[in-house]
């Protein structure tokens, strides 16, 4: 489900950008102010696994238990919103945003987003929702680890991020701290290992770079120099609108 309305005007981003990459490249913050700047909606698909995640630990659940977590994916009521001022998630009329970055989440979720099935489910949500919105004619940025290659092939443009293991760890550990979780550079470091490594050698949708990618390096940016050259990238493709609701439909076309 999909909460908050949409405006278009010129200047706005068509269609979609999917940005995939690792923990730790900054890529949520960047996503999310990659929205705000060129007026679309935000979608941060990492956070629907997060809260079913959630839920499977609520109900008490091993997470790698397929019989035991296919059925709890199938009935958590999830609701995303794709407001990037004000991103929201929530289970039923319940906000989860904060628990679902908690350690025991955080801990679990890889386990959860290896199930084949949990994957199918939450595609065919983000897919919902990625055409709802430009259904209303708004351009959206979306966020995860198979969003170029899985869920929206078709973007117009794929951005994949990366950075140094180091980088990676620094950051986690410094966003971490800042939302009130105690955690190390080498705590931040071995989760961030270890998720990748997870996510990269899961059978189902792999986090790997699309064919069609561009990779950008944050290690050496700071969070304006990763924005500078994304919207120059968006610019470069002619990826914002002239005028309001214009155009959707052939950006629109096999995303
Ligand atoms: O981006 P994040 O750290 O909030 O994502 C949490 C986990 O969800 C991550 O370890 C892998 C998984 N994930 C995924 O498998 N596919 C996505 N599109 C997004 C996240």
């Amino acid at each position: 489900m999909v909460e908050g309305g949409t405006r278009v005007a010129a200047g706005d981003l068509r269609g979609v950008v999917a940005l995939d990459g690792p923990s730790g490249t900054g890529k949520s913050t960047v996503a999310r102010r990659l929205a705000g700047l060129l007026g679309a909606r935000y979608l941060d698909t990492g956070s629907m696994y997060r809260a079913v995640t959630l839920a499977v630990l609520r109900a008490g659940a091993d997470p790698a238990d397929e019989a035991r977590v296919i059925p709890i994916a199938e009935a958590v009521d999830l609701r995303v919103g794709t407001d990037p001022a004000a991103p929201t998630v929530h289970i039923g009329d319940e906000d989860v945003a904060h628990e679902i970055r908690g350690g025991p989440v955080t801990r679990a979720v890889s386990a959860v987003s290896a199930i084949a099935r949990v994957r199918e489910l939450l595609v065919a949500d983000q897919r919902a929702i990625i055409e709802r919105e430009l259904d209303r004619g708004a351009g959206i940025v979306v966020e995860g680890r198979d969003i170029g290659t899985v869920v929206a092939p078709g973007a117009a443009l794929k951005i994949f991020l990366t950075a140094s293991s180091d980088a990676r760890a620094r950051r986690r550990a410094r966003q971490d701290t800042a939302e009130g979780r105690m955690s190390t550079v080498d705590e931040a470091r071995r989760d961030v290992d270890r998720r990748d490594r997870l996510d990269s050698s899961r059978s189902a949708s792999p986090l790997r770079a699309a064919e069609d990618a561009v990779a950008v390096d944050t290690t050496e940016l700071d969070l304006m120099g990763v924005l500078d050259r994304l919207v120059a990238i968006v610019d470069e493709r002619g990826l914002r609108g002239v005028a309001a609701g214009s155009d959707q439909n052939t950006l629109r076309a096999g995303w």
